[in-house]
C-alpha cells in the first residue's frame, strides 16, 4: 500500500498539518460516501486499520482515531445525512422594521483573543481596547505555550484586570483542525457567563491592532445594534473529514468530499466575526444539544477540516439569525501582502499575510483608516520593533478625529428620512 504525506494546510507560525491517507484508492469511506451504503461498525473497525496511516498519529490516538473514522462511515447513512434538514431561516421572518427610540449608550463588548507566541502583544492590544465596564476579555493561550499562560495570569492579577480579563489555556491548536473553533467557543461561553452584560462579542488574535478608537467602535456597534458581522461566502466549501491528534491534523477522506446535510446552506468565509450578544446566546446555549440547529452544525462540521472558517457562516445561514448579519468583517488584512513562506517543520510552503511595518506601511494603514468605514482592526503584527513603532503610530492617529459628527434630527423629519433610508438600502 503506497501512503503520501504532504502537507496540505497551513497559514501562521510553526503549524503544520499532515495529509495521510492512500491517494486514489478505494477506501471504506469512499466507498461508503459513494454507495451510501456504509459496512457495519464492526467491521468497519476491522479494516479501518489498512485505511488510516497511523504512523501520522501518536499510539495513544491509535484506537480513537479508528473509532473516530467508522463513526464517519457509519453516520454516511444516518438520518443527520439523509433526511432533510429543518432550517431556522424563515424567509420574511422578520416584521418590518419600526421606528423606536432609544437612549443612546456606546456598546459593551466582549473580546475573545486567541494567543500563543506574544504575550507582550495581547497586554497591549487588551491595555489598549480596555474601558472599565465597557469592555470584557477571554484570552486563550494554546496548551503549547504554559509560560505565557502563567506571564498573561500574572499580569492580569497585577493589573488589578481580573475581573474583566480571563486568561485560560484549555487547548492545542492547531490550523486547519477542530481546536481552534472549541477554543473561540470556549471563549464565548465564558463571557456569556460573565457578571458584565455586553452586546457584541468580538474575536480578535494577539496579531490584531485596532485602527481607531474604542468610542468610535462602540458607537457604530450601537448604531448596528443587532447586527452580526460574518463574511459569508456560499461558494464550493471542502469536506475533508478531519482527526486532530496531539499536534497533528490528519485528513482520513483523501480528497474525497464527505456529505453535505441536504437542505443546510454551507458557506466559508473569513474565521474573524463580531456577533451579537442574541446570537452568541443561542450558540453558547444550543452548542452541546445535537437536537438544536447549532449543536446539529457543530456536530457536522467539527469533523472535517477549518470548522473556524465555516461554523459561523452556517449558523447565521440556517438560523434565525439568517436577515440579521452583515456579510463582512471588522477586519482589514493587507491581501496583496499574502505572501508564500517556508515553514521551519516542513519542505512545503504556506501562504501568510505579511507583518505590518513602521514606516513602510504607515500610509497604506492611513488609507485604510481613511476610505474603509467598517475596518475598526488590522492584521497583522508581531513583536517587532517596526511593527511595535507602526502600533504606536496607530494609537497616535486614533486620538485624532476619533469622534464622528452627529447632527440634530428633527422629529418631524424622521418620517421621510426613514422612507429615504429603506429606499436607499433596497438598492443594495
Ligand atoms: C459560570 O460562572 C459560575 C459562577 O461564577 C462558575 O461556577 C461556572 O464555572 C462558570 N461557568 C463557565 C463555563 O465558565
Ligand atoms: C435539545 O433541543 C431540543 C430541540 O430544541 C429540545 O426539545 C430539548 O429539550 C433540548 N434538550 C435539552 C437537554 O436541553
Amino acid at each position: 500500500m503506497s501512503s503520501s504525506l504532504r502537507t496540505f494546510y497551513s497559514w501562521i507560525g510553526p503549524v503544520v498539518v499532515f495529509l495521510s491517507v492512500p491517494q486514489c484508492q478505494a477506501t471504506i469511506l469512499g466507498d461508503a460516501i459513494v454507495s451510501g451504503k456504509p459496512l457495519s461498525l464492526n467491521r468497519c473497525l476491522a479494516a479501518a486499520a489498512s485505511d488510516i496511516n497511523l504512523n501520522a498519529v501518536s499510539t495513544v490516538c491509535h484506537e480513537d482515531i479508528q473509532r473516530f473514522y467508522c463513526r464517519r462511515v457509519r453516520d454516511v447513512a444516518s438520518k443527520r445525512y439523509t433526511e432533510r434538514f429543518v432550517s431556522g431561516c424563515v424567509a420574511g421572518g422578520d416584521k418590518d422594521p419600526e421606528l423606536v427610540f432609544r437612549p443612546f449608550h456606546r456598546a459593551t463588548i466582549a473580546y475573545v483573543i486567541l494567543a500563543h507566541q506574544f504575550p507582550e502583544n495581547v497586554k497591549r492590544l487588551v491595555s489598549r481596547l480596555f474601558v472599565p465596564l465597557g469592555t470584557i476579555f477571554a484570552v486563550h493561550i494554546d496548551e503549547k505555550n504554559p509560560s505565557m499562560f502563567n506571564e498573561l495570569s500574572i499580569w492580569v492579577v497585577e493589573e488589578g484586570l481580573d475581573y474583566a480579563v480571563q486568561i485560560f489555556s484549555e487547548l492545542n491548536i492547531v490550523r486547519g483542525g477542530p481546536n481552534m473553533l472549541h477554543a473561540e467557543l470556549l471563549g464565548i461561553r465564558r463571557l456569556l457567563n460573565h457578571t458584565i452584560p455586553w452586546d457584541f462579542c468580538i474575536l480578535l488574535s494577539e496579531q490584531d491592532y485596532p485602527l481607531r478608537g474604542n468610542a468610535v467602535l462602540a458607537e457604530y456597534l450601537w448604531v448596528h445594534r443587532g447586527t452580526s458581522f460574518v463574511s459569508v461566502d456560499e461558494g464550493e466549501c471542502e469536506r475533508d473529514v478531519s482527526y486532530q491528534c496531539g499536534d497533528r491534523v490528519v485528513s482520513l477522506s483523501g480528497g474525497v468530499q464527505y456529505p453535505k446535510i441536504p437542505g443546510m446552506r454551507y458557506a466559508s468565509g473569513s474565521q474573524w466575526f463580531a456577533i451579537t450578544y442574541q446570537l452568541a446566546a443561542v450558540i453558547g446555549t444550543h452548542l452541546s444539544n445535537s437536537s438544536t440547529i447549532v449543536g446539529t452544525i457543530l456536530h457536522d462540521l467539527i469533523t472535517v477540516k477549518q470548522p473556524d472558517e465555516s461554523f459561523f457562516q452556517a449558523v447565521v445561514l440556517n438560523s434565525e439569525f439568517c436577515s440579521r448579519y452583515s456579510d463582512y468583517t471588522l477586519h482589514w488584512t493587507d491581501k496583496d501582502s499574502m505572501r508564500e513562506v517556508r515553514s521551519l517543520t516542513s519542505e512545503y510552503n504556506i501562504m501568510s499575510p505579511g507583518v505590518l511595518i513602521f514606516p513602510r506601511d504607515v500610509a497604506k494603514v492611513s488609507e485604510v483608516r481613511d476610505k474603509s468605514l467598517w475596518a475598526f482592526f488590522a492584521r497583522k503584527f508581531d513583536n517587532s520593533l517596526q511593527s511595535t513603532q507602526l502600533k504606536d503610530s496607530l494609537d497616535k492617529l486614533s486620538k485624532q478625529n476619533s469622534r464622528k459628527v452627529w447632527t440634530r434630527v428633527q422629529k418631524h423629519q424622521v418620517p421621510a428620512l426613514w422612507r429615504s433610508l429603506a429606499s436607499d438600502s433596497s438598492d443594495f
